[in-house]
């Protein structure tokens, strides 16, 4: 690691390093990937103990404050939590202004940026207190918005949150409940709900965090900083690889067209990439993708749901592209999006929603950095440099001479 800052200072160095392949932004303490070993850490505690052992408001906690809590500190961040998932009033009106066929990331960029009108003039991100409170309004009031944007695209009425229910179920009681109808939160799903959450709750300086950092360094308000977060996200290279996964995997349809799928990705004159394949950091298994396999054959199971063709292609996929000597040489392995749609869908949820849900797991992650960012003493406005490529230095042509 070659910290550059003093030549910089010098006016002795300038990097070019395009898509930021082995450039650092910053330091964090919060979560380590080791993209090599596939291993993956929050805090320090490995992704699938805490998949095992936690569940996500005790992850959200400890990406926030750095360790786990103990059962009172636990009790009072819930309590906490839960008294923000209300929206404003107001706010429903606002959602009514985008057409029913939105997709709910556009919503969710709209809704999530509006926040910041009525969270404005109170807000002062310099007094730390100020920015515990946005981060809790924050974590408490996504899964809201997310199942709002879900309702008002069914044309269903918006269902309010339900705070005797933890997070998952809460998530779950407000995208599946219609008034007409007695709804009980399935165990099963809760759970399932809450392990997604989990998983993908951090993922130090990818593409929407890094957004986030960037926004939020010019000392923006975090409700606009997490809808420049969801909006990064949205695009398939990123978070939007989860429906555009299960969206391929329904194409293919059937074990026996998986052959010409991968040889289109193989094809260099084809644009086709295999969605949930590959990944930046890791160069072996994406440790998430581990955990999520094994719960997509959990949750199908105890949902009574056998031989799901989407699973079989998933999985017959996995295999032969891991002996295809063009994956193995590139290392490109199943990634977190590659197994969650098959959860997502068997839960009852279209492939639109799977992004959004994405984007309100991730919440915490972005409010964590973003925290830490302000946190951080030598903290500068996030200002990426460039290597003109333009014209030289040239007269100005009057219009009759060009
Ligand atoms: N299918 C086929 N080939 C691939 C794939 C894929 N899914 N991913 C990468 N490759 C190939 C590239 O064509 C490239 O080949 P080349 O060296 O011959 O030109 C090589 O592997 C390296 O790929 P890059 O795009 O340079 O790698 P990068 O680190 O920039 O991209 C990314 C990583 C965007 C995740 C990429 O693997 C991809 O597009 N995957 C599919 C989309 C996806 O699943 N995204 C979710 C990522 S996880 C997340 O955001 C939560």
């Amino acid at each position: 690691v070659i910290d550059i800052r003093k030549l910089y200072a010098q006016g002795d160095v300038f990097t070019f390093d395009p898509g930021f392949t082995s450039t650092a932004s910053c330091e964090s303490a919060i979560t380590y990937i080791d993209g090599d070993k596939g291993e993956l850490l929050y805090r320090g505690y490995p992704i699938e103990e805490l998949a095992e052992k936690s569940h996500y408001l005790e992850v959200c906690y400890l990406l926030l404050y750095g360790e786990l809590p103990t059962r009172t500190q636990m009790e009072d961040f819930e309590r906490r939590v839960t008294r923000h998932t209300m929206l404003h009033e107001q706010i429903h009106y606002f959602f009514r202004g985008f057409r029913r066929d939105s997709h709910p990331m556009a919503t969710m960029v709209g809704v999530v940026g509006a926040m910041s009108a009525f969270y404005h003039d109170s807000l002062d991100i310099n007094d730390p207190w100020q920015r515990e409170v946005a981060a809790l309004r924050m974590i408490a009031k996504l899964p809201t918005i997310a199942a709002m944007a879900y309702k008002y695209s069914l044309g269903q009425p918006f269902v309010y949150p339900r705070n005797d229910l933890d997070y998952a179920a809460n998530f779950l009681h407000m995208c599946f409940s219609v008034p007409a109808e007695k709804y009980e939160v399935d165990p099963i799903l809760a759970h399932a709900m809450d392990l997604i959450f989990t998983l993908h709750a951090d993922h130090e300086q990818n593409a929407s965090t890094s957004t986030v950092r960037l926004a939020g360094s010019s000392g923006a308000n975090p409700f606009a900083c997490v809808a420049a977060g969801i909006a990064c996200l949205w695009g398939p290279a990123h978070g939007g690889a989860n429906q555009a996964c299960l969206e391929m995997l329904r194409q293919i349809g059937s074990v026996d067209r998986i052959p010409e799928y991968i040889a289109r990705a193989k094809d260099k004159n084809d644009p086709f990439r295999l969605m949930g394949f590959g990944h930046r950091v890791y160069k072996n298994f994406d440790p998430r993708a581990k955990v999520m396999k094994q719960a997509a054959d959990d949750v199908l199971g105890l949902l009574g749901i056998k031989d799901n063709p989407t699973l079989q292609v998933a999985k017959e996929l996995e295999r032969i592209a891991l002996e295809d000597p063009y994956f193995v040489e590139k290392k490109l392995y199943p990634n977190v999006d590659f197994y969650s749609g098959i959860i997502l869908e068997a839960m009852g949820f279209p492939t639109s929603m799977f992004t959004p849900i994405f984007a309100l797991s991730r919440t915490v992650g972005w409010i964590s950095q973003w925290k830490e960012m302000l946190g951080d003493e030598n903290q500068k406005i996030g200002r990426p440099r460039q290597l003109y490529v333009g014209k030289p230095r040239r007269a100005y042509v009057e219009v009759e001479n060009r």
